[in-house]
């Protein structure tokens, strides 16, 4: 796995239990993703992820959002973030909307996009917002699934990277569709951030005009 390229540094953004950031640290350690965790930022004092970073020997940067307007949450953030080096913030159930502001200060030329990730549990453009598994059931489709793509500057849109299809089973609860949802969710994650750290790519947009862009690897 280790090509002598300098590793990408990584900093891990989540609000709860903290699973998907349990199987990036664990693939981290296998070997099977060539980045370094530099550190866990949180909004929630005490949410899981911090117990599985203690865990992995990953710092901690805990800035509580309670009582701070967004911009002045995100100047603490930024300020907390200044002396860690990162090249991707990798967005793993953080239950926060970035303003356009805070994304642009991630905004990377050379891709055309900031250089922020993030995880959803439905097929986007589909379910955007919050309970993927909940709406999927609720509009009775027979498919969802799970997105990976860059963070753009309104609700779950940005640049598609990776998806995998989601059967719903006709006795699904939201637990078991989660369930397997999850187990899908700590393998694309991984998958997708190992290709965008290790492949080429590029963001192509204009197959039709006002189309979302995805990312396409060489
Ligand atoms: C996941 O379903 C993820 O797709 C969404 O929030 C949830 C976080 O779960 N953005 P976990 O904290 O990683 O277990």
């Amino acid at each position: 796995m280790n090509s002598g390229a300098p590793q990408a540094s990584i900093v891990v953004f989540a609000s709860g239990r903290g699973s998907n950031f349990r199987a990036l640290c664990e693939a981290q350690k296998r070997g099977e993703l060539p980045v370094k965790i530099e550190a866990l930022v949180t909004n929630v004092c005490g949410a899981g992820a911090c117990e599985i970073a203690r865990a992995h020997g990953v710092r901690v940067i805990e800035v509580a959002h309670a009582g701070l307007k967004r911009a002045a949450h995100e100047e603490a953030v930024s300020k907390a973030l200044s002396a860690v080096r990162a090249d991707w913030l990798v967005l793993a159930g953080y239950m926060r909307l970035f303003t356009p502001a805070f994304i642009e200060r991630y905004f990377d030329k050379r891709i055309g996009a900031a250089r922020i990730v993030n995880i959803h549990p439905s097929l986007l453009p589909s379910f955007a917002g919050t309970d993927g598994y909940a709406q999927a059931l609720r509009y009775g489709v027979k498919v969802t699934g799970v997105t990976v793509h860059l963070v753009g500057a309104g609700l779950d849109d940005g640049p598609i990277v990776a998806q995998r299809a989601l059967e719903v089973r006709d006795d699904d609860t939201q637990e078991s569709l989660m369930k397997r949802g999850l187990e899908i969710e700590h393998s694309l994650y991984v998958q997708a951030l190992r290709d965008l750290v290790t492949k080429p790519w590029s963001i192509q947009t204009g197959r039709l005009d006002g189309g979302r862009p995805r990312v396409v690897f060489e």
